[in-house]
């Protein structure tokens, strides 16, 4: 959408895959003093969202009430607290008459709660697909952006309709991110099928519209309000190494006041985070696949370099090999891990490295371009077309 906003993915935190419908003040308020503390901030974290369950009914003018036992100083005064930290503040909402959780939806209030959040400060709002009673999902979506661009303030709009009716094809026009799946849960499982729906969906991703493939689950270790049984610290380094080269919104979903050193080195990753805020804003595409053994690759906007992750979805350690022809480069390149951030050196042809079960390894090769007005200039291209 052209409103300025996500020009890169967007990062951020919300509440809904640790804490589910138990959101309040008090936890919103630790949650944006952890982003500062720990870093996440500087590392590029900036919006502070509350999920569902927020909201508990309307008054006698239809004006949305946000509960006044969870959220005793109201909306306002919160995003105000998140806005004292340098951090952008975002809500929840749904098209239907209710949300997922039950709570009050924006149906026929749309112009009525997009002023509201504009009065409140709201920076971003994710707009669900529950109790949608047959609406049509484009239609509905155009509604909510025009009621938000009228608000008078600039305002993210996160499409939530689980990658239903092709958001892919309308959702650049319409809003700054659309899901394309269905809910993640906190399993190995659940990230590779979303990047089985995700990876092919690059056809309208680029600055200020991303396809999202859902929020993060690193660092949840099974203890988070959605399903599945957690997943091991290398399973987590894919989730965000694909998460990353597939130019995903960042929006960590665990509990950022309590963070262990190796949830601390994958959220944080300073080289890893640069491929996904690159500002050329290409989605990263699968090159290869070798029964499970798969190489990723995402133009950057430097050219002659590319990220690559090599993914290994395999139940055994295992060596993959990037070609640097597959990937539109010359026959020499140099290769730098972004995990370790070590230059590995230069290599000639191809770059194979040995890569753990259910792990990656994530290099940057920098090198020249072996056809240099081809895949750049065709994927600036694309973009405009989708646009
Ligand atoms: C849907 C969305 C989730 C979350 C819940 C809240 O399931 O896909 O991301 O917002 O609703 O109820």
């Amino acid at each position: 959408l052209s409103n300025g906003l996500a020009l890169t993915p967007p990062m951020g935190w919300n509440s809904w895959n640790k804490y589910g419908c138990n959101v309040s003040e008090s936890l919103i308020r630790s949650m944006a003093d952890a982003m500062v503390s720990s870093g996440m901030q500087a590392a590029g974290y900036q919006y502070v969202n509350v999920d569902d369950c927020w909201q508990t009914g309307r008054d006698g003018a239809g004006n949305i009430i946000a509960d006044p036992v969870k959220f005793p100083n109201g909306m306002k005064a919160l995003a105000d607290y998140v806005h004292s930290k340098g951090l952008k503040f975002g809500l929840y909402t749904d098209v239907g008459p209710m949300t997922c959780a039950g709570r009050p939806g924006s149906l026929n209030h749309e112009v009525q709660d997009a002023n509201t959040y504009a009065s409140w400060g709201v920076d971003f709002v994710k707009v669900d697909w529950c109790y949608n009673n047959g609406l049509d999902a484009q239609t509905q979506y155009t509604i909510y952006r025009d009621a938000l661009s009228n608000s008078g303030r600039a305002i993210l709009f996160s499409i939530c309709n689980w990658g239903l009716y092709n958001p892919w094809i309308w959702g650049p026009a319409t809003g700054n991110m659309w899901r394309t799946t269905g809910d993640i849960q906190d399993s190995w499982s659940s990230i590779t099928s979303i990047i089985d729906e995700n990876g092919p969906r690059a056809v309208g991703a680029g600055p200020g519209a991303w396809n999202d493939p859902d929020m993060l689950m690193v660092g949840n270790y099974g203890t988070g309000a959605i399903g599945g049984g957690g997943m091991t610290d290398t399973e987590y380094r894919s989730h965000f190494a694909m998460w990353s080269i597939m130019a995903a919104p960042l929006i960590a979903g665990n509990d950022i006041s309590n963070l262990n050193q190796a949830t601390k080195d994958i959220l944080m990753n300073s080289e890893v985070i640069a491929v996904n805020q690159d500002p050329l804003g290409k989605q990263g595409l699968l090159k290869s696949d070798i029964n499970g053994l798969q190489v990723w690759s995402k133009e950057l906007s430097t050219l002659g370099t590319r990220a690559v992750v090599l993914f290994n979805r395999s139940a055994s350690a295992a060596n993959i090999t990037v070609n640097f022809d597959n990937v539109g480069l010359n026959a020499t390149a140099s290769v730098r891990d972004l995990w370790t951030k070590t230059d590995i050196g230069s290599f000639t042809t191809s770059y194979t490295a040995n890569v753990p079960a259910h792990g990656v390894v994530m290099v940057k090769l920098t090198g020249t371009e072996s056809n240099s007005s081809g895949p750049i200039i065709s994927g600036k291209t694309y973009r405009i077309m989708a646009k």
